[in-house]
């Protein structure tokens, strides 16, 4: 059974030269101290002019945009498929005039670096959310057409008020209908105050460990509660890092919507919508990047063994050292998945048998 990483991102060439043309979050630039060591700077509190410069961001290389570094990672980990997808933040910044034209771009160009190796490659496209409805419409139909795409990847905010957003409505109904999956994928994590005076000294770790699962388990249940799920019954979700915290706390919030005396009043509470389980069961979808057994075994528990997908989150989370062949964030992966599943058929559909059955990946 084929290995497919459905987790794995790519920031192809126009998107390079848009980061490269840019002054503020998010950008490429190079330091006075460095100027031959360029920098990605994505995320909120990044560019802390308290940080020295050269910690800021990450050094980027061509793993983060050249398609050949992408199938050597591929090689060296044994994955037969990458599903790749545009990283964070994806189009979220564009003002409204550039945001259809420059998704029309980006989808365009991975839908040809999927070409360039038939078989191997597919991937998610990105939507202009910046964009009026009917742009963001038109380019969920236009995916349509392009060969190697297999749903969208978007992040939580929306059209910029979450995606418990009633305007949204239009954009689920053609996700919908056009059978278009989303990959839901956090980026601003929580507000910078929660990590306290001392964040900066614990680099990058509260914001990515925490605040993206967190941001996702928001941004889920907002949803939820919103009753996204009960409007759009088929509307399909792949949550990142296996849900956020969504499959460990989802019993938490059935009991929290069952004691709440506002939704009851409303006729919003416990019956008056579909369940987060039958959500989890059937609409969602969850990525098994979360290293561990533990985390692995709750979204099984949650979803079920024939929803749970490999990842690895590549080019992100690289080996510190220098020159390591194999990165230790995908092989902690592989092993959570053995420790979980060992030998039994679990293990082959979560590796890649889900996601070609989900992904409709043999029909090239
Ligand atoms: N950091 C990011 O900004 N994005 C990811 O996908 C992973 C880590
Ligand atoms: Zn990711």
């Amino acid at each position: 059974m084929p290995i497919v990483d459905i987790h794995t991102h790519i920031y192809p060439p126009a998107y390079i030269s848009l980061l490269k043309s840019r002054t503020t979050v998010p950008y490429i630039r190079t330091f006075p101290d460095a100027p031959n060591s360029p920098r990605l700077i994505i995320l909120p509190g990044e560019n802390d002019p308290a940080t020295p410069s050269t910690s800021r961001g990450r050094p980027i290389g061509p793993e983060y945009h050249d398609i050949a570094a992408k199938i050597d990672f591929m090689d060296t980990h044994k994955i037969n498929i990458s599903v790749i997808s545009l990283a964070n933040p994806w189009l979220d910044f564009l003002p409204e005039s550039e945001a259809a034209e420059t998704a029309r771009r980006i989808n365009d160009d991975i839908n040809d670096l999927c070409s360039k190796y038939p078989g191997r490659l597919y991937a998610f496209g990105t939507l202009p959310l910046s964009g009026s409805t009917g742009e963001v419409i038109a380019e969920i139909e236009r995916l349509k057409s392009l060969k190697y795409m297999r749903g969208i990847i978007m992040g939580t905010s929306g059209l910029g008020r979450g995606l418990d957003d009633l305007s949204l409505d239009p954009i689920y109904a053609a996700l919908q209908s056009t059978c278009t999956l989303i990959f839901l994928h956090p980026h601003y994590g929580l507000p910078l105050s929660v990590y306290g005076p001392r964040a900066s000294e614990y680099g990058h770790v509260l914001p990515l460990a925490l605040g993206f699962p967190l941001e996702t388990t928001i941004a889920v249940t907002r949803m939820l509660l919103s009753g996204v799920w009960d409007r759009f019954q088929n509307l399909n979700v792949l949550i990142a890092h296996s849900g956020g915290t969504l499959p460990f706390l989802a019993g938490r919030i059935e009991s929290c919507v069952a004691h709440d005396g506002f939704l009851k009043s409303e006729g919003r509470g416990e019956g008056g919508r579909r369940a987060v389980w039958d959500v989890l069961k059937k609409n969602i979808y969850l990525d098994a990047v979360i290293y561990s057994k533990v985390g692995l075994k709750a979204a099984v528990d949650a979803s079920g063994p024939d929803r749970l997908l490999f990842g690895t989150d590549h080019p992100f989370f690289p080996p510190l050292e220098k020159g390591a062949e194999e990165w230790a964030s995908v092989n902690t992966n592989y092993q959570a998945i053995n420790e979980a599943f060992g030998d039994e058929e679990a293990a082959k559909g979560v590796l890649g048998g889900n996601a070609i059955r989900i992904l409709k990946l043999n029909n090239e």
